[in-house]
């Protein structure tokens, strides 16, 4: 690679291990739990967002030589394709996926190697406050990455401060439950059964205008959202369905604050109905509605002039 190394160095000062974490509950539920169920399901979540992802490269535009940053990066799919898109025979192109999870890391470079692309590397960082090179990226992306902040405004502005003025950034999330039959439909069945909570005014995914508010305060500009909507094949049968929707994870969590034994059972039947009229031969297959957002990084900031800490530049 030249000049540009693909790694920014971990800066807590002790060289190695993860950087300043600030989001801690979500660093233990995705080195945890989730990212344990993540991983278990890695081929079915890759289903589900298929017919996404395209979606989120298209407006990414990267083109061979670009420096990618994939935040939220997971189990690393999206951070192996930008690397392809970003590879140019001299070398100066590639990608560097982000993550809290380290399990999820630990996979992402397997299958970096098992596909043979080198220009791409990986750090366990919480994108929040990790200390990325200063305008050190052409392009951000990210696929339901960014979703997780405790303090969104704060992350927004240290992942543009990442990018170049210009450089370009390309993001999916997930629309409100009510509108994505991916959630919605497992929801409904609960709902039946378990009072849900209500949204809170705080959900940034509700109202979009507000999360591209965000963007324009962190220094974006020509912020546009886009509905995507796509057919997502989410497992083999109704009863594969409901298993992995009940198994550990958001739904498991919401009824066992409920706290009854024979709730799951009642509610995996209510779901089991809910799925059936989802099934093809095929597998099961339901809507699944995300929101596109993409924007480029307006000016530069005095504080963008500061040495890059790995001493990139
Ligand atoms: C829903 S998963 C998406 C993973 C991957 N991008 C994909 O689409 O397959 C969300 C990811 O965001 C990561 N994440 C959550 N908060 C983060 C943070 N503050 N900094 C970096 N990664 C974070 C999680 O560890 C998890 O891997």
């Amino acid at each position: 690679m030249s000049r540009w190394r693909l790694t920014d160095l971990v800066t807590d000062g002790a060289g190695t291990g993860m950087s300043v974490v600030v989001n801690v509950a979500q660093a233990r539920r995705w080195n945890g739990e989730a990212g344990r169920n993540w991983i278990a399901n890695r081929k079915r979540q890759h289903l589900i967002r298929q017919r996404l992802i395209p979606h989120l490269l298209r407006a990414a535009q990267i083109r061979p030589g670009d420096r990618v940053l994939d935040v939220g990066c997971g189990c690393g799919e999206t951070t192996i394709m930008a690397a392809e898109a970003a590879a140019q025979p001299a070398g100066a192109g590639g990608a560097l996926g982000v993550d809290l999870s380290e399990p999820m890391l630990t996979v992402a470079r397997h299958l970096a190697v098992e596909a043979g692309v080198t220009n791409v590397d990986f750090v366990a960082a919480d994108a929040q406050v990790h200390r990325f090179s200063p305008a050190g990226h052409d392009v951000v992306i990210s696929s339901f990455g960014l979703m997780f902040f405790d303090d969104p405004a704060a992350a927004f502005t240290n992942i543009v401060a990442a990018m170049r003025p210009g450089g370009r950034l390309s993001l999916l999330c997930w629309r409100d439950d009510r509108d994505n039959e991916l959630f919605g439909v497992p929801l409904r069945a609960v709902s039946a059964h378990v009072r849900l909570p209500e949204p809170t005014e705080s959900d940034l995914f509700t109202e979009p205008r507000r999360f591209a508010d965000l963007l324009t305060v962190a220094g974006c500009t020509d912020v546009q959202v886009e509905r995507v909507t796509e057919p997502a094949r989410i497992g083999s049968d109704v009863a594969d369905v409901v298993a992995y929707f009940t198994g550990p994870g958001r739904i498991r969590n919401l009824l066992a604050e409920v706290g009854d034994e024979g709730l799951l059972q009642r509610v995996r039947a209510t779901m089991a109905q809910e799925f059936l009229c989802y099934a093809r031969a095929d597998g099961v297959w339901v809507t699944a509605a995300a929101w596109l957002v993409h924007a480029r990084r307006a000016d530069l900031r005095p504080d963008d002039t500061a040495p890059a800490p790995d001493g990139q530049n």
